[in-house]
């Protein structure tokens, strides 16, 4: 068996104390009041503590700060942009854990532009990639609400999903190598950018998606598109959640594979928006579900008038009853805020469930209808909200507890209806996190359904890279592993 972490009965002030003496140039956070942002989750919701947050430079403090860890008996929890919404990225246990922000380690390594790649620290902040590349007439396609906050590492760590999976992909299909430091301080260098390398398994891949349980990404190679010339977004209304999936495989079918963005979303959504950004008026009529869609394209494609031909003819056949087209850069963003706002809106709801699930296409309308249908019957004083990524089967099903609700009541209504949508995704075969991940949040959802023999395989894996624990212990599993570790030094 692999042993937990363990500091020797050391006291907090005695671990800081050697933490900034092994730790000697880099910056080291060990008051009280520096801690506390990065224990505290995006929402607000959580407020945990920490021995130290630690601020590592460059690879090689990162490896420092690991041994030095190791040396302490501290467990570390690496932590991005603090953007994620399952709580892994903040610890768990004040007294033995330590926080590893990559946030110093933001350099653009370097930009490819025969290879159409860029290579970056893993601190970088995904927007602030986005930027960089689109300079060179690049575009690094991965995006969603928390661009301007979270980071590749982070990304790369979550297997991030985001808004334009269905054309391109989640962040592993973005991933061509990494770097990563491991739990014994280590460093694992893949970061090539080869695109076929079939020399046996690909080690990357654990990386991708653990949520720093086996090591510290510190660098990211990543794939670049052309960036597209011609961006066309609609929004348009139509009569149940039934006909979106219809129109999603007429959309797959007619818009020449151009097609980079289809997103669900109810009327509450439009709504909550609003709420947080009073500016936003309903861009359409009252109706029972609107989609937000884009197509995008470089070249010599008329994007423009395939998307309005598309939708002319949906709305001929009577699947579309309402829409609108962006006829400028700015209508279009303004079309997305409704959908970036809402979030906001919701948050401002106070403590609400929320939920990142996936079902086959075939049953996401049937999924939601009885999801939505059991929770309003359960809990008639709550809303319930779906929206998302509806072109990769993947709903934000949400229930936001009446204002009056107390703490209490509103977490004892949560617990109620996130059983009832995992009934309901287990009757459909689904997944209880389509996107974030499992961190701490989701570890009970996810340990009650896994099997056997693929629980053996993860306590196996992570037994072997780090058999001390040290990485993010209770954070996708929560056992000890069940064989002793080898040493990869
Ligand atoms: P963090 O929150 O800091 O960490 C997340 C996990 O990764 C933690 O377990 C942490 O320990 C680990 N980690 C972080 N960095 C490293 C590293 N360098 N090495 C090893 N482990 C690391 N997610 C989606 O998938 N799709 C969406 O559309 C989406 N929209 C969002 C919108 C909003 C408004 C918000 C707040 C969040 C959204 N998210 C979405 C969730 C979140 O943004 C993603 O999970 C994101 O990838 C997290 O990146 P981060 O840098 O903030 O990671
Ligand atoms: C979104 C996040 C919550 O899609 O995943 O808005
Ligand atoms: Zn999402």
């Amino acid at each position: 068996m692999g042993t937990q972490p363990d500091t020797r009965g050391r006291g907090t002030e005695e671990l800081r104390g050697s933490l900034s003496e092994k730790l000697c140039g880099i910056p080291v956070i060990v008051d009280e009041a520096g801690i506390a942002p990065y224990c505290r989750d995006w929402h607000g919701d959580v407020q945990t503590g920490a021995v130290a947050v630690l601020r590592p430079g460059s690879t090689a403090d990162v490896s420092r700060c690991v041994r030095a860890c190791v040396d302490l008996g501290l467990a570390i929890v690496a932590q991005g942009g603090n953007t994620g919404l399952v709580l892994g990225g903040i610890p768990d246990d004040a007294q033995s854990q330590v926080v590893l922000s990559l946030e110093r380690m933001n350099r653009v390594r370097r930009i490819d532009v025969d290879d159409f790649s860029a290579v970056v620290d893993a601190g970088c902040v995904l927007e602030a990639i986005k930027d960089a590349v689109s300079e060179h007439d690049f575009f690094f396609p991965l995006s969603l609400g928390a661009q301007g906050s979270c980071q590749i590492g982070g990304n790369v760590s979550t297997n991030a999903g985001g808004i334009n999976v269905l054309h391109y992909g989640m962040a592993r299909d973005l991933v061509l190598g990494l770097e990563v430091v491991l739990p014994d301080g280590s460093v694992l260098d893949l970061l090539h950018t080869l695109r076929k390398d079939n020399r046996g398994i690909d080690l990357k891949q654990l990386f991708i998606g653990a949520e720093g349980t086996l090591g510290i990404v510190t660098g990211v190679a990543i794939k670049l598109f052309p960036r597209p010339r011609q961006v066309e977004t609609a929004m348009v209304a139509l009569g149940s959640l039934h006909d979106v999936i219809a129109l999603y495989r007429r959309a797959r079918h007619d818009c020449c594979d151009l097609m980079t963005a289809f997103e669900f979303m109810q009327p509450l959504a439009f709504q909550l928006a609003i709420e947080a950004h009073p500016d936003l008026t309903m861009p359409l009529g009252d109706y029972p579900a609107y989609v937000l869609m884009e197509v995008s394209g470089s070249g010599l494609v008329d994007a423009r008038g395939m998307l309005e031909q598309f939708l002319e003819n949906a709305m001929a056949d009577g699947l579309i009853l309402d829409g609108t087209v962006a006829a400028t850069r700015a209508q279009s963003m303004r079309l997305w805020r409704f959908r970036e706002g809402m979030i906001e809106g919701q948050a401002q709801r106070g403590v609400h469930m929320r939920t990142d699930v996936s079902v086959p296409l075939s049953s996401l309308a049937d999924f939601v209808r009885n999801a939505q249908h059991d929770l309003q019957q359960a809990f008639p004083d709550s809303e319930v909200v779906a929206y998302g990524h509806v072109g990769d089967g993947n709903v934000h099903l949400n229930l936001l507890p009446p204002a009056r609700a107390t703490l209490d009541e509103r977490h004892e209504i949560l617990q109620r209806g996130n059983d009832i949508v995992n009934k309901w995704i287990d009757v459909y075969g689904g997944s209880i996190s389509a996107e974030h991940g499992i961190g701490r949040l989701k570890l009970a959802d996810f340990e009650q359904r896994l099997p056997p023999v693929q629980r053996r395989l993860l306590e196996g894996l992570r037994g072997l890279l780090d058999p001390h624990q040290h990485m993010n212990p209770r954070c996708q599993l929560n056992q000890t592993p069940i064989c002793e570790g080898v040493e990869v030094a």
